[in-house]
Order: structure tokens, then C-alpha cells, then sequence
């Protein structure tokens, strides 16, 4: 068991997410501050688990990281900051930054950028030898033009530091290219291009302590999140049977780029695509932090774990005393989400035993369903992802920028 700890931990969120990492820390005893975007101050903290909210202007969710370091200098005038936690994608730099300014432990601004900039994962994972899909830096023009040449399209623009497929652009010609090369102006070093590989994508969510892979699942997106994302769909996730030799090639290659990547301690989701032309399997990013799209709530069902309450308890202990992960349940669960047509969907005529949770956010609509047999989750899964497209679905084009 964790012991309580007098520990006091800065929790940076520019998006509303993490409240169950918040709570995990106040019952392990620590003085828990959090650090948010002004635009968030009306969401549902979890204030009786925050001994304090400082608020930072935001712009297109984006913080000004002098404002941070700044504040959070001020901050620690008088608070004695042990842990500093990054809850979205977004904040990791900005709390790699902060503790390399004040001397906090965790990961640094090295570590993170292979864990943010998809450009230093594909050269990381190169390096070591790792399978990844042909790439190029959208920087000289010579070994651009050498690329084009020698890797045939489609390929993606995708930029080095974004998240939910947003900004990555399909590739079908070098024309094509060209004219999106040129339209970036002065941020094209800030974008990677590489082969596009048509296949199923995959997503490993895992804990990791002392370097030590303590516990993996293995899912599979239905169609693939960039086509969801750009061509509007129902997006779906189902668990894949642990021990099945499926899940076994996604874990192992899930563990070689952890190790690779050097992520010491917390929790990551990695994902992977399996090429129809031939079945290998690529790395394509992975991440130091809980996946997105409710992918904690689906791990949850099948498992048991929740990966922030985890989460917390690791950073608590951080190396200085045991941590042990709870039994995972093997049950298998699947997830289904849509954008929707109406305000406040009404997904009471979905009423099968299975379901374990719904989505109470506007114009969405999404459940997870749980059971003990895979087949199972794969039909209803697959039912619903056809009856969300009639009874909910709504296509929004996709996002050019972040937004709230
Ligand atoms: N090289 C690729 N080949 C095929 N599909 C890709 C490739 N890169 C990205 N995609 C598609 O784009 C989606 C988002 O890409 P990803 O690199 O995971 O960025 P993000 O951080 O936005 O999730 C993927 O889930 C997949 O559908
Ligand atoms: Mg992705």
C-alpha cells in the first residue's frame, strides 16, 4: 500500500481532465494545488480534493510559458512544491520546463520531447531500430525533394507536437505537397512528412514504474482515428484478449519503446499501425500520460484500473517506496463515440446489460460496454457503431487549430 504523504503536487491542466488523478492524491494525504486556464474556471473541479486553483490566460488553450514560469516562481515563494504533474498532452513541456526552472524531480525537457515530438520518436525509434514508416524532417529542400522521389504516396503532413489527429494532412501527390509545404510559410519546420501506411491503428495504455512495464492492454481503433477525425464517423475502441498473440506482438513492441524512450515512471498510451499489405506492425506515437477520448473509462471496465488513480499513487511514492499495481480483471470492453446532431442525445434505447457507462457531454454520444467474452463486445460494438451513424451522427470539418 501507498503510505499518506505530506507531499505537496502542482497539477497543470489546460484542458478539464484529470479529476480522478486530483482525487487519488488528496486520499493519499498530499496537498494537491492545481494550475488551469481561466477559460476553465466554470468546469467541475473536483474543489473538495484541491486545496488551491491558480488560473493562467489562455489562448487557443495554449498557455504563454514565461506567464507559468513566472507564476509558478511566485507560487513557490511560499508553497514548497514536491511533484509537478502534467494532465493533458499539452502541459508536458510546459511542466518539464517548470521543473528544470525550480529543481523539481520528474521527467526533464530531454525525456519529454520524445514523448511530445513526434519528429524525435521516429528518429528516436530509427535509431533504435524500431519499426516506423519512412520519414523526413519538412526542413531541407534537397533531402525533401530525395524523399518524394523515393517514397511513393500517399503520404502525412503531420505537425511535431499536436494531438487528436489535428493539423495531419493526406498526401496524394508531390504537387499536392508542395502547395501544403508552401502554404505552411515560416512553421514548416514544426511539421514532419512520412509514408502513409494503410492498416488497423492500435493503442497499448500501460503503468510503468522504475522503468518496469507493470501492467498493458492492448486495443484496436475501428476505422482508423485520422478517418474519423477528417471524413466524420463513429469512433470506436474494443480490448483485444489478454495473452492472445495479438496482444503479446503489441505489448512487447509497447515495452521495447518505453524502454527505448526512457519513461522512468507514470503512464503511457502508445499506439501502433498494423499495414493490410503484409501485417507488420509500425510504431506510430506514444505519450506520457492517460489516452484521451475516454480511453481511461474503457480500460477501467475491462480491468478494473483506473490509470489516473494510478497514476497519482505512482507519483506519490516516485521511486522511494513500493508500488504495486491492483489485479487486473480480464474482461474485455469496447467504446463507441459520436459527435451528435441533437444537444443532449438520448441513448435510453440502448439498454443492453453490457453497458457500463454514457457520455454526458453536449452534441456526443458514447457508451462502453463490458463482458467477459470478446465475441460479444465485437457485436455490440459493431451494432451500435452502425445505429450511431443513424441516430446521432453529426460531421464537423476537422479541426485546423485546438479548441475548447
Ligand atoms: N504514417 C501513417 N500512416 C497511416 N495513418 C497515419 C499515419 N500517421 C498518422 N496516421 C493517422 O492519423 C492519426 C493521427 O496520427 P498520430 O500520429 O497518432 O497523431 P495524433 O497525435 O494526432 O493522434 C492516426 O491515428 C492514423 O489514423
Ligand atoms: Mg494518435
Amino acid at each position: 500500500m501507498v503510505q499518506p504523504a505530506n507531499l505537496t503536487v502542482l497539477c497543470l491542466a489546460s484542458y478539464y481532465k484529470g479529476t480522478e488523478f486530483l482525487r487519488e492524491c488528496k486520499r493519499q494525504g498530499c496537498r494537491v494545488l492545481l494550475l488551469t486556464s481561466q477559460s476553465l474556471e466554470k468546469e467541475e473541479w473536483p474543489r473538495e480534493s484541491i486545496d488551491e486553483i491558480f488560473y493562467l490566460p489562455d489562448q487557443d488553450r495554449k498557455w504563454n510559458l514565461q506567464d507559468a514560469i513566472l507564476g509558478v516562481s511566485d507560487l513557490a515563494k511560499k508553497e514548497s512544491i514536491d511533484r509537478i504533474v502534467p494532465l493533458d498532452d499539452f502541459d508536458l513541456e510546459t511542466a518539464a520546463a517548470l521543473r528544470e526552472h525550480l529543481r523539481v524531480g520528474g521527467m526533464g525537457e530531454t525525456t519529454t520531447r520524445y514523448f511530445r515530438d513526434k519528429l524525435a520518436m521516429r528518429a528516436k525509434a530509427q535509431d533504435e531500430d524500431l519499426p516506423v514508416p519512412p520519414f523526413i524532417h519538412v526542413l531541407n529542400q534537397e533531402k525533401l525533394r530525395d524523399f518524394v522521389h523515393g517514397i511513393s504516396p500517399p503520404w502525412v503532413l503531420k505537425p511535431r507536437s499536436q494531438a487528436g489527429a489535428i493539423g495531419i494532412k493526406k498526401i496524394t501527390s508531390a504537387e499536392e505537397l508542395w502547395q501544403a509545404i508552401d502554404k505552411l510559410g515560416d512553421q514548416q519546420s514544426f511539421y514532419l512528412l512520412e509514408q502513409y501506411v494503410p492498416g488497423d491503428i492500435y493503442h497499448v495504455d500501460s503503468i510503468i514504474y522504475e522503468r518496469k512495464l507493470l501492467f498493458s492492454i492492448a486495443s484496436r481503433y475501428g476505422t482508423p482515428p485520422m478517418d474519423v477525425s477528417h471524413g466524420g464517423g463513429v469512433f470506436t475502441t474494443r480490448t483485444i484478449p489478454p495473452g492472445s498473440p495479438e496482444e503479446k506482438e503489441l505489448t512487447e513492441l509497447n515495452e521495447r519503446v518505453l524502454e527505448a524512450f526512457n519513461l522512468v515512471r507514470g503512464v503511457s498510451h502508445s499506439e501502433f499501425i498494423r499495414a493490410w499489405d503484409g501485417g507488420r506492425l509500425y510504431f506510430l506515437e506514444t505519450s506520457a500520460r492517460v489516452g484521451g477520448a475516454h480511453i481511461a473509462e474503457l480500460v477501467e471496465a475491462a480491468t478494473g484500473i483506473n490509470l489516473w488513480a494510478e497514476w497519482a499513487k505512482i507519483e506519490v511514492v516516485a521511486g522511494k517506496n513500493p508500488y504495486h499495481v491492483p489485479v487486473a480483471k480480464k474482461d474485455s470492453a469496447g467504446l463507441v463515440i459520436s459527435l451528435a446532431r441533437q444537444q443532449w442525445p438520448d441513448t435510453s434505447e440502448y439498454c443492453d446489460s453490457e453497458i457500463v457507462w454514457r457520455m454526458n457531454k453536449e452534441h456526443h454520444a458514447g457508451l462502453i460496454v463490458k463482458s467477459s467474452s470478446p465475441e460479444r463486445v465485437q457485436a455490440l460494438v459493431e451494432g451500435y457503431s452502425r445505429r450511431f451513424q443513424q441516430d446521432f451522427m453529426a460531421y464537423h470539418p476537422p479541426q485546423e487549430k485546438p479548441t475548447h
